[in-house]
């Protein structure tokens, strides 16, 4: 991982508090019920998650380093692992729904034990200590910052399966229209892609390296819900010719006719959100949809997604650094919820790039030519889930701002819809083979 310097054990103590008291403010609207709940394999109990953030600190970083190190407890090293297989053994992820001790209240005075062991650690040590800590411990914000979108994308699907249509928080948006989709060219070429300067970065967004890019074009805003309802009246979920192989199986599999959490009620397509249960508003970001509803969606329109390096590059050329993100509709907005696009012909061209959605990209995740996961445990953090996902860029309105980097890779599985995933068109540039060899019987 790439560090952000200098931290002194003041500054680092500081953020420390801040990154886990806002765990306890997303968890603090949810009842020791609601945090025990598991709706599915993919999703975590919050109370899961604010263990295992805490985890992390005491196995990282107060396990090598804290004088005297005992855990807090014997075997939550079993419970609240993740999927660290150089550490032993773990609970089996699809039955974090079955453990119903500790409960969320044993939870917090773990939480509170790690926190102190973590402020005395920090507060005793020299600069020369801090200099060498303070790379894991800022890797530990992160991933507590990662798990606090988890933890909103996993409630948002716990709450929807409950029929009194329970809200978590958040603003419902005035009912809008969508406005004309604009198009912004890019000359592309030889440009560089990746991670660069002192900020703080995930190894999976270095190293930073060369791309030629074709000449391409992006849509300079997200697909919206009423532009999706035109693609699911035109028979989007029923056409196989609009879908990718694996795609059209997972369809007829899984019975989709729409993204999920919408529901038809009396011919009026309804949507859950975190605020509640709506009629699909058609002035705002589709999401919850899948790459391969992306996918479909994009060939269905005549166009394509764009590949991370076109996302990458177009934003760069557009104005949009890491410091353009305060504009965008994240967590700390608390919507929770994707918002209508601002209107054209502002300072920026592109307009959603970092919040609302994250962005389906064509690109398969896998390591940037050069990359080498680091030594140890910690090496598990991103590397080995390279194969079998998609990337994602510029975050939603659950990521926590510090996650809608420029070069940030967001990755899942082509059939994932839990996270809160939508549609950036792009066109050009290496076009789709026409009429191209017949495929393999
Ligand atoms: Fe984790």
């Amino acid at each position: 991982m790439s560090a952000t310097a200098p931290w002194d054990a003041t500054s680092l103590a500081t953020r420390y508090d801040e990154v886990r008291a806002h765990t306890e403010r997303l968890a603090a609207p949810l009842s020791p019920e609601d945090q025990t709940v598991q709706s599915m394999p993919d999703v975590s109990p919050t109370k899961w998650h604010r263990a295992h953030v805490t985890w992390f600190f005491e196995t990282f970083v107060l396990s090598p380093h804290e004088p005297g190190f005992a855990p807090f407890q014997d075997r939550y090293w079993f419970l609240f692992n993740s999927y660290y297989e150089s550490l032993g053994p773990r609970y089996s992820r699809p039955d974090r729904g079955l453990v119903t001790r500790p409960g969320a209240h044993d939870v917090g005075l773990y939480r509170g034990n790690v926190d102190d062991r973590m402020r005395d650690l920090v507060a005793s040590l020299d600069d020369g200590t801090v200099d060498k800590l303070a790379p894991t411990v800022e890797l530990g914000f992160h991933h507590e910052q990662q798990h606090q979108e988890l933890l909103l994308m996993d409630i948002k699907h716990v709450l929807s399966r409950n029929p009194l249509e329970p809200v978590y928080g958040g603003t419902r948006p005035a009912r809008t229209e969508p406005d004309d989709l604009g198009w912004v060219d890019v000359e592309g070429g030889l440009v560089e892609v990746g991670h660069e300067g002192e900020g703080f970065a995930f190894d999976n967004e270095l190293p930073r390296h060369r791309q030629w890019l074709e000449p391409y074009r992006l849509a300079d805003r997200l697909v919206t819900n009423g532009e999706w309802l035109r693609f699911m009246a035109d028979g989007g979920y029923a056409r196989h010719e609009l879908w990718l192989s694996d795609g059209w199986a997972t369809v007829q599999r899984e019975g989709w006719r729409a993204p999920l959490y919408w529901s038809e009620h009396d011919g009026v397509w309804l949507e859950h959100t975190l605020h509640g249960t709506w009629p699909v508003n058609p002035g705002l970001p589709v999401g919850h949809v899948s790459f391969y509803e992306a996918e479909a969606y994009a060939t269905w329109a005549g166009k394509r997604l764009p590949s991370e390096g076109e996302w990458e590059h177009a934003v760069v050329e557009d104005g949009q650094g890491d410091a353009a993100r305060s504009g965008g509709n994240l967590a700390d907005l608390e919507h929770f919820h994707p918002s209508a696009a601002p209107a054209a012909g502002g300072e920026h061209r592109l307009r959603q790039v970092y919040g609302d959605c994250w962005e389906w990209t064509s690109s398969a995740y896998h390591p940037y030519p050069g990359f080498r996961a680091a030594d140890g445990a910690i090496g598990e953090y991103n590397g080995k889930f390279m194969s079998n996902q998609m990337v994602l860029r510029g975050g939603c309105a659950l990521t926590p701002p510090a996650h809608a980097r420029l070069t940030y890779r967001n990755f899942f599985p082509h059939r994932a819809r839990w996270a809160l995933t939508g549609v950036r068109l792009a066109d050009g540039g290496t076009p789709r083979e026409v009429g191209g060899p017949a495929g393999r019987g």
